[in-house]
């Protein structure tokens, strides 16, 4: 099965439908991820080749209280799209309202998130609290895909503990409600970021006859590589990357190049990587204020800087920077620094990065 299931998504150039979203084939997603994927992160990614994007997860109970930070991670910008708004919790009223609300602004997707597993979000029946009762996950989805013309989507884990993993089951279900496509984390709630995300359950959901809506594969992507493996080994319908493409977007232009001529594009330049940086920073800023754009910034610096012989003492420097101006120069100074310095291939630190949601 493998080798011509591949082969055909390469064949049809719209090749991957969510409701009325048309992606181009095998797409590329960009996970959603709590104090990461807001638009400034989100609009590096768009120019680096991700496909589609998420926000970061936003609680229902949040939004209906018009609590200020549920708010604003509301905002959404054209130049992003297709980009898809998270939304969290275990209310059926509250969730209903919430998609509603999600509705005014006019995504082009709503998902929900059925796979955060820390305990602030589990002890109140949601994220993937919904995997030990999947009658709840139903009653929960069918609120939201009842209050909103929105395509739905959902991310989920492959079930609350080894003993129970349910994913197949799970996805079924969930399309039979109306679910458009779906991501899955292929790691249980229990195992939080522990071992190796394992994608044959994901293969067991699309080997399932009746599966028709997309299937996006998650957990562990860090280079075209394995890109490339997973796709041909697990059959989904597209990749969704995550910590891999923190401080380094172009993990997204990269596999797109390998999985179309099997070669690597070089890495990007440290031109590039200043230039990419000093965008980012500046929507930071103006997207959440000097201070915590600047401060929100500094998790970035070292993916975007690393593998650079010596760069710890201008690292230290970024981080410890209050303002845009010293920041600039700094990076000035980066960029003349290591003018020649070829990068090696990009290789995350996929452990440093953990989450407080999922
Ligand atoms: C910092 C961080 C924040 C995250 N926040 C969310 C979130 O808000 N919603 C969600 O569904 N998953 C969240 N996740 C999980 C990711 O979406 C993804 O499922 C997980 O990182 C595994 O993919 P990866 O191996 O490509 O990183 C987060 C992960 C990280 C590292």
């Amino acid at each position: 099965m493998a080798a011509s299931a591949a082969n055909s998504v390469n064949l049809h150039p719209f090749m991957v439908r969510i409701g009325n979203i048309s992606l181009p084939a095998f797409p590329l997603l960009l996970a959603p991820m709590e104090d990461v994927s807001d638009p400034p992160f989100r609009a590096v990614c768009k120019q680096a080749g991700a496909d589609l994007m998420f926000s970061e997860f936003i609680s229902s109970e949040g939004l209906i209280r018009d609590a200020i930070k549920s708010r604003q991670k509301l905002d959404i910008f054209d130049a992003e799209r297709p980009v898809g708004i998270q939304i969290f919790g275990g209310d059926e009223e509250a969730m209903a309202l919430s998609a509603r609300i999600v509705e005014t602004v006019n995504p082009d997707l709503l998902d929900i998130n059925f796979g955060c597993p820390v305990k602030k979000v589990v002890s109140k029946g949601a994220g993937a609290a919904v995997l030990k009762d999947v009658d709840l996950m139903e009653r929960l989805t069918r609120a939201v895909v009842r209050s909103t013309s929105l395509p739905v989507t959902v991310k989920t884990r492959l079930g609350w503990d080894a003993d129970s993993i349910n994913i197949v089951e799970v996805a079924e279900r969930m399309q039979d409600i109306g679910v458009q496509a779906i991501s899955i984390h292929a790691r249980t709630r229990c195992q939080l970021y522990r071992g190796e995300a394992d994608w044959s359950w994901i293969a067991k959901v699309k080997e399932n006859p009746r599966m028709r809506i997309p299937v996006f594969g998650n957990g562990d992507i860090d280079s075209p590589e394995k890109a490339k493996a997973y796709r041909d080994r697990y059959g989904v319908d597209g990749i969704m990357i995550g910590r891999a493409a923190i401080g380094y977007p172009w993990i997204f232009r990269e596999i797109r190049h390998y999985l179309e001529t099997g070669e690597h594009l070089m890495p990007a330049s440290i031109g590039e990587r200043v230039h990419v940086i000093r965008q980012h920073l500046m929507r930071s800023v103006e997207w959440k204020g000097r201070t915590a754009g600047i401060n929100e910034m500094r998790r970035h610096y070292g993916n975007y800087l690393k593998g650079l012989p010596g760069i710890r003492e201008f690292r230290q420097r970024l981080v410890t920077k209050s303002s845009v101006e010293e920041i600039d120069a700094v990076l000035g100074e980066v960029d003349s620094t290591y003018r020649d310095h070829v990068f090696s291939r990009w290789m995350p630190e996929m452990d440093a990065m953990r989450c407080a949601c999922d």
